[in-house]
């Protein structure tokens, strides 16, 4: 017998249409809406994937008609979508797009929202399924929830489906996440809930599992019996850009670690799920996350980096400080870079440091996985010059360039035995095309047929927050005395360095 959870991957995988449905995007009016949602539905709209029988309500606080919504998003979209604007797409798009104007706090706005969904599923065929995006500030998710729940918006009794999506960031701390993980179960059942990771409608990412799960001679190895060590970085040029009063409460530790970072961390560590299904692989990964070591106060002063940027030269252009950013007090203590070293407690990766490392304003912009491998166990090359062996690492490229590179030894030609590090490199560009996505074309595709394998589990978020928690405590107990510590357009603090250092590794920059 096929499970629903197979019969709708049968579907994806034949690239079939997603379940009709309205998709209510609280916050419309934002950022998100013109660059990522709408860009990314007509991309699927494009490809086919999206159902004849879909339709948009915008809600935000702005007065605005149907009609100029319909006119703001017709300028937007053409700066935000790849290549031109298909203009019998367009006109099919705008037709099913809606504007309320409402305020999320006010339970009226609720009331007519529910009105103008009956309206609007009737004019679209969608069949009672209906997704509410909660693009708001993250203060409101709890109460627009609820607001939904009290409307009678979230049941599913009537053989639709009713899902939320929300966007990061989930919690500031274990308690914050916690409290927010209880208000959203009083509405809504854990599988009616998709907290969104950008990371993982990152093609690359979602390649790490095709990678180590569709080869045999990779997890063999993928162990620490050969690994030596793995490095994963997140590094930005970009400073906080517009976002200095989000920013400075939140800092480069809350904003990519207990998400962005562990997803990578946890896809690359974690074991082979017993099969595809949302919750088998979301077990694997909840394993991982409960498996790092937590760190004591000790360690945290020993294991982790913290820096924010001082004012320096990113390429030809001069950038400021971060203390001198719009939104950011002059004396600002929030970090801007963060390097930690995390173990995982588990017979897979005992004694096998992770050295994690994020921040903005640094010398290059690259997201990456670097497995260094162990050296091979003596050098034969007596009465040669060789005298080093240069390990194997495997580097999986997430961006800007996207792809998988194993580097290896090989003698350099000649007379006189050299050897020479060299690249086999696999570039996505190559063998693909470029792709034009957003990154969220799949992530609104699942959750419009029900597929939460890309979205992170209530328990993830906790465990998430859990190993950064200590750190947080004892870095708000002691605050930095030497920021800013590190000029923009280099790799960080010098501590980051001696973090690896002291262990004899070195981190993987441009040089190596
Ligand atoms: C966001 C963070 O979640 O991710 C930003 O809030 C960060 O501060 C961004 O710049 C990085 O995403 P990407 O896709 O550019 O690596």
């Amino acid at each position: 017998m096929t499970t629903a959870v197979e019969s709708k991957r049968k579907r994806q995988r034949a690239g079939q249409v997603a379940d009709p449905c309205v998709m209510v995007i609280f916050g419309a009016s934002g950022d998100l809406t013109k660059r990522k949602l709408l860009p990314a539905l007509y991309n699927l709209a494009r490809e086919g994937l999206l159902s004849k029988q879909f339709a948009i309500i915008g809600v935000a606080r702005r007065p605005m008609s149907d009609d100029d919504f319909r006119k703001k998003l017709s300028e937007e979209i053409k700066e935000f979508v790849a290549g031109s604007l298909d203009p019998d797409l367009w006109q099919w798009f705008l037709r099913r797009l809606h504007y309320l104007s409402g305020d999320v706090d006010d339970p009226k706005t609720y009331e007519k929202l529910k009105v103008r969904l009956a309206e609007v599923d009737a004019e679209h065929g969608t069949k009672g399924n209906y997704f509410f995006y909660l693009a708001t500030a993250p203060e409101f998710f709890s109460r627009v929830i609820h607001q939904v729940g009290d409307c009678g918006l979230a049941g599913q009794e009537s053989g639709h489906w009713r899902r939320v999506i929300i966007e990061k960031p989930f919690g500031r701390d274990l308690e914050s996440a916690r409290q927010l993980n209880r208000d959203i179960q009083q509405v809504l059942k854990e599988q009616q809930v998709y907290r969104i990771d950008h990371y993982l409608g990152k093609e690359t990412v979602q390649n790490i599992l095709v990678f180590r799960f569709s080869n045999g001679i990779f997890e063999p190895i993928w162990n620490r019996r050969y690994i030596d060590h793995i490095q994963i970085t997140a590094a930005e040029t970009v400073g906080v850009e517009q976002r200095g009063g989000y920013y400075d409460q939140s800092g480069a530790l809350r904003d990519m670690v207990p998400n962005h970072l562990f997803q990578l961390m946890s896809l690359t560590a974690m074991e082979p799920p017993i099969s595809f299904e949302a919750n088998a692989v979301r077990d694997e990964q909840a394993k991982i996350l409960h498996a790092i070591q937590p760190l004591s106060p000790e360690e945290v002063l020993s294991r982790t980096v913290r820096g924010q940027y001082g004012e320096g030269q990113i390429g030809d252009e001069y950038v400021p400080a971060y203390r001198t950013e719009s939104n950011v007090p002059p004396d600002s203590s929030t970090d801007t870079y963060v390097a930690l070293k995390l173990c995982i407690d588990n017979w897979r990766w005992a004694g096998v440091p992770f050295y994690i490392r994020t921040g903005k304003r640094l010398a290059r912009r690259v997201t990456e996985i670097a497995i260094q491998f162990k050296q091979a166990p003596f050098v034969l090359f007596r009465k040669t010059p060789v005298e080093h062996l240069t390990s194997n690492r495997l580097v999986l490229h997430i961006q800007p360039d996207e792809g998988i590179s194993l580097r290896f030894g090989a003698k350099v030609p000649g007379p006189i035995l050299n050897l020479g590090a060299v690249n086999m490199d696999f570039d996505y560009a190559d063998y693909f095309g470029g792709g034009s996505s957003t990154g969220y074309e799949r992530l609104l595709y699942d959750c419009m047929i029900g597929d939460a394998t890309l979205f992170q589990r209530a328990d993830m978020v906790e465990a998430g927050w859990s190993v950064v928690g200590p750190v947080l405590d004892v870095w708000k107990a002691l605050p930095p005395r030497t920021f800013p510590n590190y000029p923009s357009g280099t790799w960080g603090p010098k501590e980051a360095d001696d973090l690896l250092g002291r262990d004899e590794r070195r981190w993987k920059n441009d040089d190596q």
